[in-house]
């Protein structure tokens, strides 16, 4: 399983390790305001970690905890998975951070890491990342990794915004 590493932060496959500080990062209806709407329970975390796991050995990727270096606590999280878990779609990308750990820029160092090891170690010809349409933030992080919004269109039963980029636009902004 493959740890990632950027300036200020260590990506780590997520395990059981990580248990307390995802709880942290789920339960803060800050975080998922945009996401689910609503606090993750204790039960769902041990459950996502279970699924992820699984997905880790079946796929050689999927969710990894943000950990940062100066302090060694867990700080986000981000994926690159397939669009709606299924396979034969594209592979999106994913990010989270504790509100505490905004601004600071770790959400786009972390993704331009996670896009790096897509294109570069998966081969994947492109990369999507969906968002509530009125998530400006997690938008502002699609457009700093150089992808462009490609419209809306329903994921997971709600109306979300889309934007991508192809591994030659990649390769041309993070030279
Ligand atoms: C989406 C989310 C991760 C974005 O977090 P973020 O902190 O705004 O994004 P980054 O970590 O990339 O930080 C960028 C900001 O830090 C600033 N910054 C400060 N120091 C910086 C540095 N050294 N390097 C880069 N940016 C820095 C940037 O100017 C930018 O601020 P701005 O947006 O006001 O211009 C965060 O809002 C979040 O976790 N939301 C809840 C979960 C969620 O909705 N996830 C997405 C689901 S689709």
């Amino acid at each position: 399983m493959t740890i990632l590493h950027t300036a200020r932060l260590r990506l780590e496959p997520i395990c059981l390790d990580h248990y307390a500080g995802l709880r942290l990062l789920n339960a803060d209806p800050v975080v998922q305001r945009y996401i689910s709407g609503r606090p993750e329970t204790p039960e769902e975390t041990s459950a996502m970690i279970e699924r992820v796991q699984g997905r880790w050995k079946q796929f050689g990727y999927s969710w990894w905890s943000f950990i940062e270096e100066d302090t060694g606590e867990l700080v986000g999280a981000g994926c690159i998975q397939h669009l709606g878990h299924d396979p034969a779609n594209e592979h999106e990308i994913g990010w989270r951070l504790r509100p505490d750990r905004w601004g600071r820029g770790y959400a786009s160092e972390a993704a331009r890491r996670m896009a790096s090891f897509a294109f570069d170690d998966l081969k994947t010809p492109s990369l999507a990342a969906i968002c509530h349409p009125e998530n400006a933030n997690s938008a502002k992080v699609m457009q700093r990794l150089g992808m462009r919004y490609r419209g809306d269109e329903v994921w997971h039963g709600q109306t979300v915004a889309v934007y991508d980029i192809g591994a030659a636009a990649f390769a041309s902004v993070s030279r």
